[in-house]
């Protein structure tokens, strides 16, 4: 299996618990490097960009007014099946349903507040890495 990147986020409900120094530990010990990393306000246009995909469910205005309520931390996670490791490490979305050890089992307060997002596919990673670095940004 290749090397691959894949995105992240560590939510506003996780950044405004202190959360993201526990949250990059659980990444590193499974063996994901953080290749790039920014801590960042998103704008009401990023986030509603960003999520664009679920602007017809019920829950894209609130997930919008969330995800633009404090501090987010992007990051680029790099190793080898990063995407499926990723969400393996993340947990499902649903807190209440993800495994133990998983970051959203250990942290996430709810299904909107689930402390981290990652992408689903590579295709999908490479579209929200260029959302939020520039190549120059990710420099391994
Ligand atoms: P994420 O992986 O960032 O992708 C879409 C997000 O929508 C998802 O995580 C959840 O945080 C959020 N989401 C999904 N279902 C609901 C819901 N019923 N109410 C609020 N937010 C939701």
């Amino acid at each position: 299996m290749a090397i691959q990147q894949t995105f992240s986020i560590i939510k506003p409900d996780a950044t405004s618990r202190n959360l993201t120094g526990a949250i990059n530990k659980v990444i590193e010990e499974r063996g994901l490097r953080i290749v790039a990393q920014r801590r960042i306000l998103m704008t009401r246009a990023q986030a509603e960009r960003f999520y664009s995909i679920h602007s017809d469910r019920p829950f894209f205005g609130v997930l919008v007014d969330f995800m633009t309520s404090a501090p987010v931390v992007v990051q680029i996670l790099e190793g080898e099946n990063a995407v499926d490791v990723y969400r393996t490490v993340m947990g499902a979305t649903n807190p209440e349903e993800a495994a133990e050890g998983t970051i959203r089992k250990l942290f996430a307060e709810s299904i909107g507040k689930n402390s981290v997002h990652g992408s689903d596919s590579e295709e999908n990673a490479a579209l929200e890495i260029g959302q939020f670095f520039s190549e120059s940004e990710i420099v391994g």
